[in-house]
């Protein structure tokens, strides 16, 4: 499938009076249907600004991105972002509610409806013993569990992740990538995910663009076609790791 996320000539200057910051230079990119789409860039090359250009919540200086063909000039419910912190669900409600919560500001479905669909998404993520829990009861993982499946229960044409396990443990990260993997085979949901972790992006994205800094560019877009489920040592991970390091130029400081 094609350009379901077109982005086209973008550029993003940051003017703060005293410094000048090209975020985005130039950047094109063509995400098809069911990609799950990395970008992979170190910190302060514009990956969020980026995503947040997508999500709506900045606008490019100029260049266009469409959605299935449409311009966005704004946030919308097509478009649903997870982040990295912890502290992106309200604290005064249940799992559950906060998985309705967006549907029911929406208006996505009668009330009864929008239950069942938050219920089966609570359930997806492994959560249904914590239905009923708040946010300050759930460790870390759960609580990125709860966020994802909020974000799921919208169904958005792009799901946008911004660094969303990057705050996790070893163990909990690498049970969190296998759960969106399996997710996305099942609802083959557009993703893009933005990590600085090389592994992560090998053993998620389908495609992986690698940006560099200082103006933020994208330096080349890889594909990634290794089988799944994929492992540090396994066939090709190793090859896809060093092109990809060799990409992002450790060596240069800034
Ligand atoms: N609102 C803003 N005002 C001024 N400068 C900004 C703003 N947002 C981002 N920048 C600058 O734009 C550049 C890109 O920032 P961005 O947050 O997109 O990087 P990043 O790749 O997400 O970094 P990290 O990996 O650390 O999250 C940085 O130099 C940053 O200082
Ligand atoms: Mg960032």
């Amino acid at each position: 499938m094609a350009g379901v996320l077109q982005l086209t000539g973008i550029n993003k200057i940051f003017d703060t009076g005293k410094q000048h910051v090209t975020a985005l230079e130039n950047v094109d990119i063509d995400i098809g249907g069911g990609d799950l789409f990395c970008i992979l860039g170190p910190s302060g090359c514009g990956k969020s600004t980026l995503l947040r250009c997508i999500a709506g919540f900045e606008h490019p200086d100029s260049g266009e991105i469409l959605v299935d063909g449409k311009a966005v000039d704004r946030p919308g419910p097509d478009r649903v972002m997870v982040f990295q912190g912890f502290d992106q669900l309200l604290p005064w409600k249940t799992v559950l509610e906060n998985v309705e919560y967006p549907l029911k500001v929406n208006k996505t479905a009668a009330k009864k409806e929008r239950r069942d669909i938050s219920m089966e998404f609570v359930s997806l993520v492994g959560l249904a013993d914590f239905a009923h829990n708040y946010p300050h009861q759930l460790s870390g993982g759960m609580k990125q569990r709860v966020a994802i499946a909020r974000a799921l229960a919208m169904n958005p044409k792009v799901l946008l992740m911004d660094e969303p396990f990057a705050s996790l443990d070893a163990q909990t990260r690498t049970a969190l990538q296998n759960e969106l993997i399996s997710i996305w085979e099942r609802f083959r949901t557009t993703i893009v995910f933005i990590t600085h972790n090389i592994q992560e992006a090998i053993i998620l994205g389908s495609r992986i663009a690698v940006m560099s800094k200082q103006p933020g560019t994208i330096k080349e877009i890889i594909e990634n076609n290794l089988d799944r489920p994929r492992f540090v040592g396994y066939p090709g991970f190793d090859e896809k790791w060093k092109v990809l390091h060799a990409l992002l130029d450790f060596n240069r400081l800034s």
